[in-house]
């Protein structure tokens, strides 16, 4: 952790106590670090708006295992991103479903293109897109 600052905050009572009472539910030790995950976080955010921003992503699917040639375009297009792919792990979770998580680095833009490729193919029930960037942490 670099140099701590400390800075005053006027906040509305009510806010605080729905906060305080947020942080009791969640765990966290203390208001300042549950202020600094929010400070992180919506950093974050910013910075994977940026198309051209570097980012980490991982992306999950929920698929029909029986839709014909749908495992075929999920492995070509990914096949033709292998760049931009770290990993694929792959689970039959019952007779007829597979998910599939991928874990995904390049530019933001890219690796959202991929993901709305690979959401539009028939068949696919659910996908999640989180991306993150380690930049400023
Ligand atoms: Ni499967």
């Amino acid at each position: 952790m670099g140099t701590l600052v400390r800075f005053g905050v006027s906040i509305e009572k009510s806010l605080v106590e729905r906060f305080d009472r947020l942080l009791d539910a969640s765990g966290y030790a203390n208001r300042s670090e549950a202020l600094r995950d929010l400070m992180r976080s919506r950093l974050v955010q910013e910075e994977v708006s940026d198309p051209r921003a570097s980012v980490l992503g991982v992306f999950s699917l929920v698929y029909d295992h029986h839709r014909r040639e749908l495992e075929r375009h999920l492995k070509e297009i990914q096949h033709r991103a292998h760049h931009r792919i770290i990993s694929a792990t792959h689970v039959h979770v019952d007779h007829d479903t597979c998910l599939e998580v991928i874990l995904l680095r390049g530019k933001a833009g890219e690796i959202r293109s991929l993901a709305d490729a690979l959401a539009g193919l028939k068949g696919v029930k659910h996908t999640s897109l989180s991306l993150t960037s380690v930049r400023g942490l």
